[in-house]
């Protein structure tokens, strides 16, 4: 399957490390021509192939995806209606049910919004996708950090020596079999976002002229612009890069007093002020732009303080979502590019990206790729040619912002202590249990997962889950609602000892084949959660007053997603992480592999009644007796 774009070049490095052999890779996908997937071949043979040999075979492909429509008026409203009924009263309710139906009267407000969405439809490319930037990411004020930048873990490496640190890791590019939208690709790289007062944005280098050829290397706080093309365009060798990357580490070996990366985990607001405070600089303004420029950030990040091994994948989780605090690796980030890999000296590697550019999928799609391509055999070794010495980026540290990195550590250490992660390995059974079972698998770890909440709370909760709009030009997410009504007997039924088991069974395949169902729905572009935020916010650009069905409680609880979960899947054994988002919530990521399921449980030590551990052990207890369920009573063959 070719990966097409208007100015991507991708090369891979794959070596071993020379002191224990185990095998390591390096890649970088690199912004300045385009290639074809099949193409990839190890460093030294790639072909790339020019934008100009094949002009606008991209904008061919994302030309030929189907629009994203606005799915009928009533249709959403009778859906909405029907989500509500486990999370609100009777009288909520009842209340709701009033103001939907003045809302989709014949001629009424609601009416008259959708034929302007309908509008906006025929007008743009995706009625949804720059509003959906802007409100999801770049107007929300939260810093990234935890609140919204999703974290990465790898499995843990075996270095021998500092060496091993130097050649692992990392990106690289691979396309499932599906006609999705690719645009996402194109954002990843040489990209980041840059704060701003009230809205921030996202600049993409990749698209300019002369497109970036460094990355940036970070270790021990201090920022290097490493080239990994030669003048003629071609990209350094494996080893060349190795010798480039001692250079940085050993002229770095003191850690810089000044993390100045700790100021990209701010507020936005905050941010953006201390931003504008810092770019008055020449230097600083040099340096920062070679940081936005890049290919991507590479953390060379200094071992984690010891801890026993069962805490030890959590801690790693949460290295990779905040990097620790001021006094771990927290300044090791440039928080605000789009993606940054880390490699330890302990061997924890995993990686960070601001999420305004892409979601998880194409993300770890470059993940698997790259350790795909490293199992191919090994490169030729190239011949040794004198490089310059990586060139140190310099701040100049005034009073002013002296005291803006000390606040953003202040701020940061607080966001750390009350970020609760668990990292769940559910090792009893992976996706292809459900799969023997003739059940979504998807359909089954949420439904256990709802379970777990139910048993703890003894209430169900709002809860969302990621779905990928890519089936359309330029499309990003909706929401799952994974609570239904169906869910809810079912979660009710489970511990209830007045049903029998065989109606428990037959409850819980309701509510798997319901979940699958509304998937479907979503990712066919007719969920619930955008069109509702398409007519709230179409109603703010025809300056009409809020419809009152956005000001009324039960949207309130609709939308405060106690639960927040997303399925990232990868061929890698690795897992994603983020935080909640609500104070009172969790946040669910997870990899369901064959024979396993990889599970990251957030939630904030600030609130009283979440614990990620907690929540985790009952999910596992929850998936462990739906299978029990199941296998004790299988369905009559027929
Ligand atoms: N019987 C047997 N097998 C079944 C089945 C059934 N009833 N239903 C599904 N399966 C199989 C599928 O064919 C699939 O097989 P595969 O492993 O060979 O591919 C597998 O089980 C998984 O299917 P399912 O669990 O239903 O989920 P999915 O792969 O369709 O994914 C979503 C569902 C919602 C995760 C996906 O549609 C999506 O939108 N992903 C993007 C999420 C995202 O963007 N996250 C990131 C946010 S940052």
């Amino acid at each position: 399957m070719c990966w097409m774009g208007p100015v991507q070049h991708l090369w891979i490095v794959r070596v071993s490390c020379f002191s224990c052999m185990s095998k390591v890779f390096f890649g970088a996908l690199a912004p300045t021509r385009m290639f074809c997937c099949l193409q990839i071949k190890p460093l030294g043979f790639l072909k790339p192939i020019s934008l100009r040999k094949v002009p606008g075979r991209f904008q061919t492909h994302q030309n030929s995806l189907p629009r994203l429509p606005v799915p009928p008026l009533q249709q959403t409203l009778d859906h909405y209606l029907q989500i509500l009924q486990p999370i609100v009263s009777e009288e909520e309710w009842n209340n709701t049910k009033q103001l939907v139906e003045e809302f989709r009267g014949s001629g009424g407000v609601g009416e008259r919004l959708q034929k302007s969405l309908e509008r906006r439809a025929r007008k743009t490319e995706n009625w949804l996708s720059e509003w959906w930037l802007k409100t999801a990411y770049l107007q929300y004020r939260q810093p990234v950090v935890i609140h919204s930048s999703p974290g990465l873990v790898l499995p843990k490496q075996d270095f021998v020596d500092s060496q091993g640190q130097l050649r692992e890791t990392l990106p690289v590019e691979y396309l499932g079999g599906k006609p999705l939208c690719m645009n996402q690709y194109y954002q990843i790289l040489s990209s980041c976002r840059i704060p701003g007062p009230k809205q921030d944005s996202v600049i993409n280098f990749s698209k300019t002229t002369k497109p970036p050829m460094h990355i940036t290397v970070v270790h021990n706080f201090q920022f290097f612009e490493l080239d990994v093309y030669h003048s003629d365009g071609t990209p350094l060798t494996s080893d060349q890069i190795f010798i480039q990357l001692e250079k940085i580490w050993n002229s770095s070996l003191q850690t810089n007093k000044e993390p100045i990366g700790i100021l990209t985990t701010n507020h936005r607001n905050t941010w953006a002020k201390a931003y504008t405070n810092l770019i008055k600089d020449k230097t600083n303004k040099a340096s920062v732009r070679s940081i936005q420029k890049s290919i991507f950030t590479v953390c060379l990040d200094a071992p984690m303080p010891r801890v026993s091994d069962d805490i030890y994948k959590s801690r790693v989780a949460g290295q990779m979502l905040h990097g620790g605090g001021s006094k771990q690796n927290s300044g090791n980030r440039w928080f605000d590019k789009t993606l940054q890999f880390i490699v330890a000296e302990d061997g924890s590697c995993g990686l960070v990206y601001e999420h305004a550019a892409a979601e998880g999928p194409p993300i770890v799609a470059l993940l698997d790729h790259i350790v795909e391509f490293s199992k191919k055999p090994e490169l030729v070794r190239s011949p040794m040619i004198p490089l310059p010495m990586p060139k140190k980026l310099r701040f100049n540290i005034s009073p002013e912002i002296k005291s803006d990195i000390e606040k953003a550590k202040q701020n940061l250490n607080i966001m750390v202590q009350d970020l609760d992660l668990t990292v769940l390995v559910f090792h009893h059974f992976g996706k292809n249990f459900p799969k023997s079972e003739k059940m979504s698998p998807d359909g089954f770890i949420q439904m256990a997962l709802q379970l777990a909440y139910y048993r703890i709370y003894g209430h169900t909760c709002s809860t969302y889950e990621s779905a990928s709009l890519r089936m359309f030009h330029l499309g990003r997410t909706d929401t799952i609602r994974s609570n239904s009504i169906d869910s809810f007997r079912f979660v009710k039924a489970m511990d209830d000892s007045n049903s029998t088991e065989q109606m428990k069974v037959e409850l819980l395949r309701k509510a798997v084949l319901t979940h699958r169902s509304y998937t479907d729905k979503a990712i066919r572009g007719e969920a619930i959660d955008r069109h509702l935020l398409g007519l709230k916010l179409q109603a703010i650009e025809d300056l009409v007053s809020i419809p009152e069905i956005f000001m009324d409680t039960s949207y309130a609880i609709a939308m405060h997603f106690n639960l927040s979960t997303s399925q990232v899947p990868a061929k890698t054994d690795c897992v994603m992480c983020f935080g909640p988002v609500v104070p009172d919530g969790y946040g669910v990521c997870y990899n369901p592999m064959a024979e396993h399921i990889n599970f990251v449980v957030s939630a904030y030590n600030s609130c009283a009644e979440t614990n990620a551990a907690r929540l985790a052990h009952y999910l596992e207890k929850a998936l462990l007796d739906m299978r029990t369920l199941l296998q004790e009573h299988p369905r009559a063959k027929l």
